[in-house]
């Protein structure tokens, strides 16, 4: 049985403050929450601190939105596996495609990131995803196989999960129909040595269509952006039927 697993991207939102008022307004909406599922935040680095202190003893888990790839060093403005870890973050995303495309971040840097986290304790998030651009040309599935053989070299299938996030449906309430991308979700599978990892789905998941998308065989769970933002509206993509 593959694992199901909702994670709210928070990308650069939320101070303290605000990262507290929204478990406020969260936490009692897990309540009846069914137990087939893991439920992780991906916050800013500022916020996971406090995070981890106010989740402690609840079900949800703690995501970092990046890791990098030596322990420590002269590395300004990066953030390591041990760091993270020491304050009980269990998962990392690597390769989201907007460090991809303002961050310069590479296959090879995604895959030294990957082969990192597993080493320092870390689940990463592995996200993988055509432009426009290259789904117009006809490239999804050229790309999404070199992207998969290039990020994945060297690692530990045992211990990833894999989102597929089409870059043209990020926050543009474009979302992918959901069978194109139980599609492209079973197209990443067979690129795959283990045929249990978790792979997700990511692009304007929103309450009013995740129930359709985890309806989807090949499709594990959802990669969340704008939508995790707000109590109420996380809430019920958390609590998908
Ligand atoms: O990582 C999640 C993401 O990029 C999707 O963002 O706002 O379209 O749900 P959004």
């Amino acid at each position: 049985m593959r694992k199901k697993v909702i994670a709210g991207n928070w990308k650069m939102y939320k101070t303290q403050a605000e990262a507290s008022e929204f478990l406020l307004n969260f936490l009692h909406t897990l309540e009846d929450t069914p137990e087939d599922r893991e439920i992780i935040l991906c916050v800013p680095f500022t916020d996971l601190g406090i995070l981890s202190k106010s989740l402690h003893g609840s079900r949800v888990q703690l995501g970092a939105q990046n890791v990098h790839w030596e322990e420590q060093g002269a590395y300004t403005g990066e953030i390591s596996g041990p760091m993270l870890t020491e304050i009980g973050v269990r998962y990392a995303i690597v390769g989201h495609s907007e460090r991809r495309q303002y961050f310069n971040e590479t296959d090879e840097t995604v895959n030294l990131r990957l082969i990192a986290a597993q080493r320092y304790g870390l689940t990463p998030i592995l996200c993988v995803g055509e432009s426009k651009q290259q789904r117009d040309a006809g490239e999804t599935e050229s790309l999404i196989i070199s992207q998969l053989a290039k990020g994945l070299e060297d690692v530990d299938q045992n211990n990833v999960i894999i989102a597929y996030e089409p870059i043209w449906a990020i926050g543009t309430g474009d979302t992918c129909e959901a069978i194109e991308a139980n599609r492209v979700i079973g197209l990443i599978r067979s690129q795959l040595t283990n045929p249990d990892v978790t792979i997700q789905y990511g692009g304007s998941v929103k309450p009013n269509n995740i129930d359709e998308i985890m309806a989807q065989p090949e499709i594990d769970g959802a990669l969340v952006g704008g939508a995790s933002l707000e109590p109420s509206s996380f809430a019920r993509i958390v609590n998908y039927k």
